[in-house]
Order: C-alpha cells, then sequence, then structure tokens
C-alpha cells in the first residue's frame, strides 16, 4: 500500500529531545528504520515532518486521492488541533495514531487526542516500534 507517514512538531529532534521519554536515536534513525519495515512489509511510503499546523494541514490534504493510509504522529497538535482532525476527517484516508511515549499516563493536558476521534487505530508507548505495528496494520485489515 502506499502510505504517507506523518511527524508533528520537535520530532526532528529525537536523541536530542527528553531522551528519557523519547529515547536516545535520533529522527534519521527512525526514518532508516521506517524505510526497512516498509520494504519488509511491502509498503510504499513517503515520510513528512513539521513544526508547523498549517504546513501538515496542507500535506493532508495533498494526500487525498495519492495514498491508501496516513500513519500519524501529531506530537503536541494532537492535543490541540482541530485542523487536524478536520483534515483527516476530510480526505478519509484511514488513519492510524501513533505516540512514542504513552500518553495516557503522561500530564493530564497529553492525556486527549483530537485525532484519535479519526484514527483507525492508536498505538502508545512503544517507541519506534510503534510505527512499525502502524505500518503492520495496513497489511493485516482492509481499510474502509
Ligand atoms: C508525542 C507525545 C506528545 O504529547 C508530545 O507533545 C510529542 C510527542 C509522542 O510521540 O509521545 O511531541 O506525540
Amino acid at each position: 500500500m502506499k502510505l504517507l507517514i506523518i511527524n508533528g512538531p520537535n520530532l526532528n529532534l529525537l536523541g536530542l529531545r527528553e531522551p528519557a521519554i523519547y529515547g536516545s536515536q535520533s529522527y534519521a534513525a527512525l526514518c532508516e528504520k521506517l524505510k526497512i519495515w516498509a520494504k519488509e512489509l511491502g509498503h510504499e511510503i513517503e515520510i513528512f515532518q513539521s513544526n508547523h499546523e498549517g504546513v501538515i494541514v496542507d500535506e493532508i490534504q495533498w494526500a487525498y486521492g495519492k495514498f491508501d493510509g496516513i500513519v500519524i504522529n501529531p506530537a503536541a497538535y494532537t492535543h490541540t488541533s482541530v485542523a487536524i482532525l478536520d483534515a483527516l476527517k476530510a480526505v478519509a484516508i484511514p488513519t492510524v495514531e501513533v505516540h512514542l511515549s504513552d500518553i495516557s499516563t503522561r500530564e493530564a493536558f497529553r492525556q486527549f487526542s483530537y485525532v484519535s476521534l479519526v484514527a483507525k487505530k492508536t498505538i502508545c508507548g512503544k517507541g519506534f516500534d510503534g510505527y512499525r505495528e502502524a505500518m503492520e496494520y495496513f497489511t493485516q485489515e482492509t481499510p474502509s
């Protein structure tokens, strides 16, 4: 399947950023793993990262008609962005949400996710492996 993988703000700083929570591996290392897993699972992927909400909305709109699935870690916008939720609803591309950390056990403000309202599945607290699980979803399910 053709999958678009979207990463939100500050994920480009993985490795540097709060390693006790997000791990010591870099964003480049994550991208390498994503490419390896995509090959193993037979997916064609495009990886996108932005620190800007509107740019993420533009990317989701651009994906319409081009991708079979979206894997998204909206990062901090998870908890604030009705615009990203609306964009995902608008294009209706099956979406799996990933978080490196377990947002359900962190600060109260991280425990609500707008994207969960549209996501077929939400994977939390599994680090980089969560992205693999998200890609596996698209091999096992026939998204509607
Ligand atoms: C995150 C969790 C968010 O609360 C946080 O703002 C992030 C990363 C995660 O992957 O665990 O930037 O989405």
